[in-house]
């Protein structure tokens, strides 16, 4: 145990209120077996994490390995509901039967005695769809609360349009976790604001309350002219930070569990998935376990109300492999690619006041921290092929300290890549 927890009854009372899931891309399950479903969902649990949010694209061999994942979260008491992607192409009638073949399983997250059904994106369908979709399941005995993430509403002044224009959805998964297109930290303007509006709704199975989506990272490059980073190099602690402090939400959903192609997976990366041509350049090698590290501290956090007590000192950090001015001789360079600084950022989680050094190539810095915590940063250096060192030391005296397993390199690029390297040092 990293962390230690003391569970009042009136905060255990509280606890029950609070989920948080992960989103998880059921395209990429094609080579799963039960055991990778297991593997991945104790892994989760582990963090406390509640369940997998189902990013499921088409009614193809995702059907087949949901199978499996039901199985498998039932043993686990793990909970799942449906994320349609709406950017694939639906009929209402497989929506229904695919929320139909399992509505009895007792791995079903449950809202208010409703399944809980979400999606991405989706408002084209339109109003009359999604009230189809509902009745259609409500005939079949089956009530659900739909919680869709509409992403074209993200300017807060459309909270009100969103409602009206949607009288048949119960929540809102707000999904946008990153800044957009810009070089400034995201806020909770449009969090709040649909927050505020969705609270108002009424209903029979009344939800009227956001998902909020914290995410750790935003890069990819698959098709050369839609390719992009988002400004994201402290993000996994500010927007973590938000969610406990600021906007409290029922439900945390982090994005994601394993978009590989997006850069923001926090899940191991399983060999046995294939990636395509294009995200192994860019993915393998670019682990970020290490993340979940962080994501448990909050979540305890968010469960609990309070902050908890951290019994171990431990850094995390993440850097990016090249500069961001470097060209590279395949890939494109990503829209926005300007925004991310050229650093070492380091995350510290301390249970007292330490010192931490960063260092590498000719570049070191020291600064202090804890209890609880703190972030920093040191640049990248200007000699080629460096690897970072860190370390945590207390009193003048060193507690413990690590390299990174990857170079920062300024020279030898074969392929454009935002994707950040994590790794850890805890004692
Ligand atoms: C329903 O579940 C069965 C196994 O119980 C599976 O073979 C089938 O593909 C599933 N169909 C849908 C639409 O989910
Ligand atoms: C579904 O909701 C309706 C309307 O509130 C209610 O009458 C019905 O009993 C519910 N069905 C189930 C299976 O919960
Ligand atoms: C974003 O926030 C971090 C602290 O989390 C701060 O160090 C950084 O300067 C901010 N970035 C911008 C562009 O304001
Ligand atoms: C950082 O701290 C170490 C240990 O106290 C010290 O040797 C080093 O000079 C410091 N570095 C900087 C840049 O201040």
């Amino acid at each position: 145990m990293k962390y230690l927890v003391l569970l009042s009854a009136a905060l255990a009372h509280s606890a029950n209120a609070q989920n948080v899931f992960a989103h998880f891309m059921a395209q990429n399950s094609y080579s799963y077996a039960q055991s990778d479903w297991t593997n991945d969902m104790t892994t989760a649990q582990g963090i406390g994490i509640d369940g997998f949010a189902l990013n499921i694209a088409a009614n193809d061999y995702e059907v087949d390995r949901i199978v499996d994942a039901y199985a498998a979260a039932e043993a686990l008491n793990f909970k799942l509901f449906y994320s349609f992607d709406m950017s694939y192409t639906w009929a209402q009638s497989d929506m229904v039967n695919i929320v139909m073949n399992h509505s009895s399983s007792s791995a079903n997250f449950m809202w208010k005695d409703t399944l809980l059904v979400s999606t991405y994106s989706g408002e084209t369908y339109g109003e009359d769809f999604w009230a189809g979709f509902k009745s259609a399941l409500a005939a079949e005995g089956i009530n659900i609360t739909l919680a869709p993430a509409f992403t074209t509403y993200r300017d807060p002044s459309e909270a009100s349009t969103l409602l009206s224009t949607f009288p048949s959805i119960d929540g809102f998964f707000n999904w946008w976790s990153w800044p957009a297109d810009v070089d400034a930290n995201l806020t909770t303007a449009t969090d709040l604001a649909y927050q505020s509006a969705i609270s108002s709704r009424s209903g029979p199975y009344i939800m009227g309350s956001l998902f909020l989506p914290v995410s750790p990272w935003q890069f990819k490059n698959l098709d050369g002219a839609g390719d992009w980073v988002e400004y994201s190099d402290t993000l996994w602690n500010y927007r973590w930070e938000q969610a406990v402090s600021d906007v409290k939400p029922d439900i945390v959903e982090i994005v994601t569990w394993n978009d590989y192609g997006e850069s923001h997976y926090i899940g191991d990366i399983n060999p046995n998935v294939d990636l395509g041509t294009q995200a192994p350049l860019y993915v393998d090698g670019f682990v970020h376990a290490a993340w979940r590290d962080v994501a448990q501290y909050y979540i305890s956090w968010y469960k609990n109300g309070v902050a908890p007590t951290i019994t171990k000192d431990e850094v995390v950090f993440w850097y990016r492999a090249w500069p961001k001015a470097i060209t590279c001789s395949t890939g494109t360079l990503p829209r926005n690619a300007a925004f991310p600084e050229d650093a070492v950022f380091a995350l510290a989680m301390l249970k007292d006041t330490a010192t931490i050094t960063l260092a590498i190539g000719s570049n070191e810095v020291n600064f202090t921290g804890g209890p609880g915590i703190t972030m920093g940063s040191v640049p990248f250096p200007p000699e080629d092929s460096q690897i970072p060192y860190i370390e945590i030391s207390r009193d003048g005296t060193k507690v413990v300290d690590t390299h990174g397993s990857m170079y920062i390199n300024q020279e030898g690029c074969s392929y454009y890549n935002f994707n950040p390297f994590v790794g850890s040092v805890s004692e």
